[in-house]
C-alpha cells in the first residue's frame, strides 16, 4: 500500500471493463514460462491421480474469473461433460468467447497442451474441437456465487488473492469458490504470494497480500485434502512467488 492512504481499494473499485486480455497474455503467457509449465504439470499429474479409479459420468467444470488464461480449462478437459468459464470482466469474456468459438484456441495455448498430452488421458482428446464442444464462456461475479450451482472438478487462478485489496474480499472469494464445489470435487487454486498490485496496459489492479499460512487457513475449513506447492518463481516485480493449492473440497458449508 502507498504510504499514507487510508482506503483499500475493494473490488468493486477497481477498472474491469479496461481490462485488457492481449495485454495480459503478452505480458504473462505468450512466452510461456516455465513456472507456469511447472503447474500445468502439477494440474495435470493431481487431476491424472484424482481420477485414477474412473471418471463418473457428466462430471461439470468452472473456471472460476478465468481471465485471459485457458491453461486451467485445459487441465480439466479429459474429465469433464461440459467446463464453464466464468468472468466478470467484458473484454475477457469476449476473449474467452474468441478461444472457444469454431476458430479455435490461440496458438500461445499450445505450449501448455504441449505439457498436458504427456499424460494419456490428455493424449486421448484433440483440445481445439473438445474446447469449442464443450466449453461456455458466461459473464458472472465470484461472489454471487452462493453454494446454490456446485461443479464436481473446479479452479480459480489469481483470482481471490488479485481482485481487491481488502482481506475480507479475499475471504470471501475463497469461501464462494469452495461453497461451488461439490462434496468430493478436485480442485486447483493459485495465488500470487504477497503481492502489492498489478498494472496491465495502463491499468493498475489490486491485490491482497498472502503468504502460505494464510492460503492455508482460507483454504482447510472447506478441504478433505490439501497440498500446497511454493514456486519461488518472481514473474515480475511486486510479489513473492506463486502458490498453487491443490485438494478435494469436505462436506462444510459455509454461508457466503
Ligand atoms: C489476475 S487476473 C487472473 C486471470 C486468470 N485466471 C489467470 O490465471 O491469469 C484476475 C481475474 O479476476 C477477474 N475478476 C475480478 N473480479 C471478479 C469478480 N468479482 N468475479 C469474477 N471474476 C473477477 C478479473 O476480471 C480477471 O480476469
Amino acid at each position: 500500500m502507498e504510504r499514507g492512504r487510508v482506503t483499500m481499494d475493494r473490488n468493486a473499485d477497481a477498472p474491469w471493463s479496461q481490462f485488457d486480455p492481449e495485454v495480459y497474455v503478452d505480458n504473462n503467457y505468450r512466452t510461456p514460462l516455465e513456472v507456469d509449465l511447472r503447474i500445468v504439470r502439477l494440474l495435470r499429474d493431481y487431476f491424472t491421480r484424482c481420477f485414477s479409479r474412473g471418471v463418473p459420468d457428466s462430471v461439470r467444470g468452472v473456471d472460476v474469473g478465468a481471465g485471459a488464461n485457458l491453461y486451467p480449462a485445459l487441465s480439466m478437459l479429459p474429465w469433464c461433460e461440459k467446463v464453464l468459464l466464468l468472468e466478470f470482466a467484458r473484454p475477457n469474456v469476449a476473449y474467452l468467447e474468441r478461444q472457444v468459438s469454431s476458430g479455435g484456441y490461440d496458438t500461445a495455448w499450445d505450449a501448455f497442451w504441449e505439457e498436458l498430452r504427456q499424460a494419456p488421458a490428455y493424449a486421448a482428446v484433440e483440445p481445439r474441437s473438445r474446447c469449442g464442444e464443450i466449453v461456455r464462456v458466461e459473464r458472472g461475479n465470484l461472489f454471487d456465487l452462493d453454494g446454490h450451482r456446485r461443479w464436481d472438478i473446479g479452479t480459480m487462478f489469481f483470482v481471490a488473492d488479485s481482485m481487491s485489496e481488502c482481506p475480507d474480499e479475499f475471504q470471501r472469494g475463497v469461501r464462494c469458490f469452495m461453497n461451488a464445489l461439490a462434496e468430493g470435487a478436485p480442485f486447483a487454486a493459485a495465488f500470487m504470494k504477497e503481492s502489492v498490485g498489478y498494472r496491465v496496459g495502463a491499468h493498475d489492479y489490486p491485490a491482497c497480500r498472502v503468504n502460505e499460512d494464510r492460503v492455508r487457513e482460507s483454504l482447510e475449513p472447506f478441504t478433505g485434502e490439501l497440498e500446497i506447492h511454493d514456486l519461488h518463481h518472481v514473474v515480475r516485480p511486486g510479489h513473492e512467488g506463486i502458490l498453487l493449492a491443490l485438494g478435494r473440497r469436505n462436506s462444510e458449508v459455509a454461508p457466503p
